[in-house]
């Protein structure tokens, strides 16, 4: 029997040694742990044996048995270990390899028109305020000048979300909030911001464009602090020979009003003017309702369109490249974001 044993137990052994696998040593549990294992096959001989011989018999098995589950989990070990190693050796990191590059936005061309003219603006000493997109028809027309019914809400074709409410048609109404907010104080302040109009889309129209409204009130202001903000403004766009040219307009919340074009030389050599901006001191009316005494204020205020602006100034030929996102006209723009 000894013997018999000896040899099952040599060849357990090897078999553990040799494996080299997890698989191996799950085969090699099998074949002879499991219920159905040689083990507990020659544990079901002990049976036919008599009394006297089971227990050494039973003492052999089980010291193999426990020698083989203590090798397998030994051997399961290094195996693990073994393959964990390769898997460190083959997975090395090599910092010599060039990175995936990061593909970096920049600044719409709208926007760095808005924040140089921000920088120009808060330069002079205006604070930067905003107002609502979806505006109500009582500050976008009524404090504004425009009563119910009157012709020139006509100019400003709108989108009307209901009978009162709207997109706004123009950064004017923050005007009129930021009277009421500053309660009779001076006031120096701009206000960037996108506006919406149904009109018809053109090379220099667009449904959605924005705007840069100003407004300065205090005691005394005339209408040549307005020529000398909007003078310095073009110049710092434009350079300091560039020419504006005022023509008298109609605008229900300034009197006098004005709109500005800026002179630009056309491909063929001639003169052309760019509309950029209307403007005018601010209607006694608008100062009322804005809880402002027109007898001790006065102001003035405009409106800049940011597009006509950009489009001066890049020489772009069409409004809508503004709004497709095609790379190709964006990418020209990449400046320096720091
Ligand atoms: C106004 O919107 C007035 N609120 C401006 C103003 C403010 C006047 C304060 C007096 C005092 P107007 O409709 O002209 O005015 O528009 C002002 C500027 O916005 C225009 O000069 C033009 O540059 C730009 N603009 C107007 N409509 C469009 C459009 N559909 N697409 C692109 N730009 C436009």
């Amino acid at each position: 029997m000894e013997n018999r044993f000896e040899h099952l137990r040599e060849e357990i052994v090897k078999r553990i040694k040799e494996s080299l696998t997890v698989e191996d040593i799950e085969l090699i549990r099998n074949n002879y742990l499991s219920k159905k294992g040689i083990l507990s096959q020659e544990m079901a001989k002990m049976r036919d044996l008599s009394p006297e011989e089971r227990p050494l018999f039973g003492k052999v098995i089980n010291e193999i048995k426990g020698l083989v589950e203590e090798l397998l989990i030994t051997r399961l070990t290094e195996i693990k270990d073994k393959v964990l190693l390769e898997k460190m050796g083959s997975e090395k990191i090599d910092v010599t390899i060039p990175g995936d590059s990061i593909r970096i936005g920049s600044i719409h061309p709208l926007m760095q028109v808005i924040e140089d003219l921000e920088d120009f603006f808060i330069a002079q000493g205006f604070e930067v305020k905003e107002g609502p997109e979806v505006e109500s028809d009582y500050y976008n027309f009524e404090m504004m000048n425009f009563e119910k019914g009157h012709p020139a809400r006509d100019m400003q074709d709108t989108f009307y979300i209901d009978a009162e409410t709207l997109l706004r048609t123009h950064t004017s109404p923050v005007q009129a909030r930021v009277m009421l907010e500053k309660k009779g104080d001076s006031v120096k302040i701009i206000c960037p911001g996108k506006t919406y109009r149904r009109d018809e889309d053109d090379p220099t129209h667009s449904h959605q464009f924005m705007q840069i409204e100003g407004l300065v009130i205090d005691k005394d202001i005339s209408f040549a602090n307005l020529k000398d903000t909007l003078l310095k403004m073009v110049r710092h766009l434009f350079g300091n020979d560039r020419e504006i040219r005022m023509r008298p307009s109609y605008f229900p919340f300034v009197e006098p009003g004005v709109e500005v074009d800026v002179v630009y030389t056309k491909d063929d050599g001639t003169k052309g003017y760019i509309e950029v901006l209307g403007a005018g001191l601010v209607h006694p009316n608008v100062l009322k309702m804005g809880g402002y005494d027109p007898k001790k204020f006065s102001g003035f205020a405009f409106g800049i369109g940011v597009e006509r602006i950009a489009i001066l100034k890049y020489g772009i030929e069409d409004i809508r490249n503004f709004y497709t996102n095609d790379m190709r006209f964006l990418n020209q723009f990449k400046g320096d974001l720091s």
